[in-house]
């Protein structure tokens, strides 16, 4: 029997019928559907400091999409994405990084992280740095917007919730897609405290800390759980409490410890994990720093929330009930951000 193999009616493909010809025409259309619909995420991070380089490892060693890492500084995004791309073979991540001091090759990214800034010094407080890191932020903004204006927005920048109403106004983007991180890491370090004092896996430890990113977060004791139950069931009011004091410090005691420079390993992971949950459309439930219109009876204050994260950015924002001392903690949290914004805008006009 004769075997005709299959190349060899492709040879003829000209010569074929019209109806073979459009089946043909079909099949690669859809190979070159499925390749635009493989194409690679691209994720730019703006600051390739601390939390700008590490954020840039954790994204490439989860694969989430070509990242750019962009700097002022000339020479360190290139140095260390060069770095990062040599690690490709050992830790077998398909993706580029590159590293850059111009926005074109920002162009047309998916989600910006902006990490740009400076971070704080011992004694010094989170608003010290408003008034440099507002005019860092706003300038980084308007490039961003300008080359990737449909993307979505994670701020890192401190203080957080103030640098995420820069962007937002000076981007104009619609709330959905200005995001900020401080919720994820302090509930990182909530998480990491009690699971330290159960002597269990972080994993099975559940929290949530709302309101800003600073000395006035609000650990929501009632809704953390060890694999479901209470924390108050299974730790002492002592404990708890001593928690709380930690975690809202957790920023200061490892810049007390790191003298010069403060934490970004937690913080760059922390902002990947909703970078990841944005690319991968997760729709995780997340702390995030989004703008209010109306939640908690407050219109348009930016402060840390439960959200649902995904394609969309900000998908929902959720609404959880809080007894009398955690509304009054949140209150007081919002007032601290207001202020802020108040002195922000004075910057940005
Ligand atoms: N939201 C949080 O929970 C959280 C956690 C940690 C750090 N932070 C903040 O993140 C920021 C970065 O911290 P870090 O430790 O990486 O600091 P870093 O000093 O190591 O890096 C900051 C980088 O920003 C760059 N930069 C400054 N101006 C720029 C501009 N106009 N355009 C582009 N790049 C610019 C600097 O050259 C530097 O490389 C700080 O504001 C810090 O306070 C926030």
């Amino acid at each position: 029997m004769l075997f005709v193999p299959v190349r060899h009616s492709l040879k003829n493909e000209g010569g074929s019928k019209p109806i073979e010809r459009e089946r043909s025409l079909n099949e690669k259309n859809s190979v070159l559907e499925r390749k635009k619909m493989n194409k690679r995420k691209k994720i730019t991070i703006v600051g390739a400091g601390n939390v700008g380089a590490t954020a840039a490892h954790w994204a490439a060693s989860k694969a989430l999409g070509d990242v750019v890492l962009l700097d002022v500084s000339e020479g360190i995004p290139q140095g260390k994405a060069l770095d990062l791309m040599q690690a490709a073979p050992v830790e077998g991540y398909d993706v580029n990084i590159k590293g850059t001091n111009a926005y074109e090759d920002t162009k047309d990214s998916d989600v910006v992280v902006i990490t740009a800034g400076s971070p704080r010094k011992p004694g010094m407080s989170r608003d010290d740095l408003l008034e440099i890191n507002t005019k860092i932020v706003k300038s980084v903004t308007e490039q961003v917007a300008k080359y990737s204006p449909n993307s979505i927005l994670v701020i890192v920048s401190n203080p957080l919730d103030a640098m995420v109403y820069v962007a937002a106004e000076v981007s104009k983007f619609p709330k959905e897609r200005v995001i900020g991180m401080a919720g994820v890491l302090d509930s990182a370090r909530f998480r990491t405290f009690l699971a330290e004092a159960l002597n269990v896996s972080v994993r099975d430890v559940n929290a949530f800390v709302l309101g800003g990113h600073g000395d006035t977060m609000v650990p929501v004791v009632g809704y953390s759980t060890m694999a479901g139950i209470p924390i108050s069931d299974v730790l002492d009011q002592k404990t708890i409490d001593a928690i709380v004091d930690r975690t809202r410090n957790g920023g200061a005691e490892i810049v007390n410890f790191l003298k010069t420079g403060s934490a970004y390993y937690a913080p760059a992971a922390s902002a990947i994990e909703m970078v990841q949950a944005i690319l991968k459309d997760e729709k995780r439930i997340l702390p995030c720093c989004v703008k209010l219109e109306g939640e908690y009876g407050y219109n348009g204050v930016y402060v840390g929330v439960p959200v649902k994260l995904g394609a969309k950015g900000l998908e929902k924002v959720l609404e959880i009930k809080l007894n009398d001392k955690e509304k009054t903690m949140f209150a007081n949290s919002v007032g601290a951000v207001q202020e802020l914004m108040e002195k922000v805008s004075t910057f940005i006009k």
